[in-house]
């Protein structure tokens, strides 16, 4: 909405607006001062590094902080030697907590180097209060402090700590808003995220999303495809619409919409090609998704249907609220209308009070259902979550010989599953120029496939019929062949 010029009516002089996102717009053009000043200074822009922990939520969040201080005037950079770097971070496992902190004593090493360099913390870490008097206590040389609330203000914190010697801390409990319409920076050209709704309200007892990201919302479906119809105006040939849980978007919209009319509507716009969406919970996948995603040439055939746990005594435990046999026939319902299509899943190894027969059910869960991917964790403790509570957690000598005897059992399948579809020929879109083997570019299928062929860059952010000559574990190696070549066609190889 604000283009180039618009910036030259904010007048800094007056006091900033109350209206967002007016009031960021004119933080944005306050900060541009301080990187005039930093020009003038230095004959360079200051350069800026967005790092991200977590998950594609996450991904999102950081091309709006990228995009920020890009108009700002930073140069953007991958390099954590710079002069301002914030680190979006994740709290789902506390490996990911663990991975910060070891990150922020390197960032330290840069600062005590280049004093006015700024660091930043941001993301669902932040939520956590016990994070927040840690890095009050030890990390005093961080500068600013925010979490997944008010992400939109970033340019006005920015614009405090740029304007304070001390830390800036603004963390918020919760918030019913959504601000739109500022400035993105996105990773590919030619594909984008598209947050459809925030925060979760399902309360799976291990999992501390809902109380670090809040409670759920969904964005109205007009402003949703306002911004992908813009997005492809912009070259945008893929979208992923992110949620927690997609299949409860619209239950609370003031005109309730379903996930699969939602669906149906972004398949309508014209020139966008493909459609993937991420995460779906088994217990609200409704029969009414998988007819759209029958029928459609758009959506990829490929469906993300976190597990959790092959037991049902464990599921219940962990407030999933499906059983084992609910799971299997609902992937025996999908199966049987789209029979292209790859399911992957998430599975937690480790759940308290798991016993090795629990297992087993998973595992065997994995061979019937035969995921074409599989993401195993380790089950970890998270403070305030009811599972955190209970009394019967697995040794972790028991917990990791669990974990190793299923990632076993899903590589296989996964292999198998991958296997399958030698010598097809099926659309890949080219995403980027394969770094390590010179005249090959790397593609994607529907179902999430990867396949490298040989190609270059003007190849990347387009479609092509791609034959799947040789299967090497979890990717192809092929080639492009003529568009009459595409088994049955469809741009989605179908
Ligand atoms: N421990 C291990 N894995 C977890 N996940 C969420 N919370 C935990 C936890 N406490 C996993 C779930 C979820 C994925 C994003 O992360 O499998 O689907
Ligand atoms: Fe966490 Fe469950 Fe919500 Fe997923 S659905 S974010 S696992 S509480």
């Amino acid at each position: 909405m604000y283009g180039e010029t618009d910036y030259e009516q904010i007048n800094l002089e007056e006091a900033p607006p109350s209206d967002e996102p007016a009031r960021q717009y004119y933080f944005i053009e306050k900060c541009r001062r301080y990187v005039d000043c930093f020009y003038e200074k230095h004959n360079r822009f200051p350069r800026a590094c967005v790092t991200t922990f977590g998950c594609q939520m996450n991904a999102r969040d950081s091309e709006k902080l990228s995009g920020i201080l890009r108009q700002i005037g930073y140069e953007l950079t991958e390099d954590e030697n710079s002069d301002f770097v914030i680190f979006n971070t994740c709290t789902v496992r506390d490996n990911a907590n663990q991975r910060v902190y070891g990150r922020l004593g390197e960032l330290n090493g840069y600062k005590r180097r280049n004093p006015e360099m700024k660091i930043a913390l941001c993301g669902c870490m932040m939520q956590e209060p016990e994070v927040i008097e840690k890095l009050k206590k030890s990390y005093g040389f961080v500068d600013l402090i925010f979490g997944t609330h008010n992400l939109y203000q970033f340019a006005e914190l920015l614009c405090r700590t740029l304007e304070s010697d001390g830390m800036v801390v603004d963390i918020w409990k919760d918030t019913d808003r959504i601000v739109e319409e500022l400035p993105v920076e996105r990773k590919y050209p030619f594909k984008s995220g598209v947050n459809i709704m925030f925060g979760c309200d399902n309360f799976c007892s291990y999992c501390i999303v809902p109380y670090v990201r809040g409670r759920e919302r969904s964005r109205r479906p007009e402003d949703i495809l306002r911004e992908i119809e813009r997005l492809v105006a912009d070259g945008v040939v893929e979208v992923m619409l992110l949620g927690q849980n997609v299949n409860s978007y619209g239950r609370n919209l003031e005109t309730p919409v379903t996930f699969a009319e939602l669906l149906r509507r972004v398949e309508r716009i014209e020139g966008l090609k493909r459609i993937r969406f991420m995460t779906s919970h088994p217990k609200d996948l409704s029969d009414e998704l998988i007819q759209v995603m029958k029928e459609s040439d758009k959506i990829c055939r490929h469906l993300h249907l976190p597990l959790q746990s092959g037991s049902t005594r464990i599921l219940q435990q962990m407030n999933r609220r499906y059983t084992r046999e609910q799971y299997l026939e609902l992937v025996r319902r999908i199966r049987q209308e789209i029979p292209d299509i790859a399911i992957t899943t998430d599975i937690i190894v480790g759940f308290p009070g798991e016993t090795p027969e629990d297992l087993e059910q998973t595992i065997d869960m994995v061979r019937q259902v035969k995921y074409d991917n599989a993401f195993t964790f380790l089950y970890s403790k998270r403070t305030g979550t009811p599972a955190a509570a209970m009394e019967n957690q697995v040794p972790e000598a028991q917990r990791k010989e669990g974990f190793d005897r299923l990632l076993k059992v899903v590589q296989e399948t996964a292999r198998e599953q991958a296997a399958a579809h030698q010598g097809k020929v099926l659309e890949a879109l080219i995403e980027e120029v394969n770094e390590s083997t010179p005249g090959y570019v790397t593609g994607r299928l529907s179902n999430n496939t990867i396949v490298h062929i040989p190609g270059d860059e003007t190849m990347v952010g387009k479609l092509f019929p791609v034959l799947l000559e040789e299967c090497r574990g979890f990717y192809y190696l092929g080639k492009a062949v003529p568009a009459d070549g595409c088994e049955r066609g469809g741009v989605n190889g179908r």
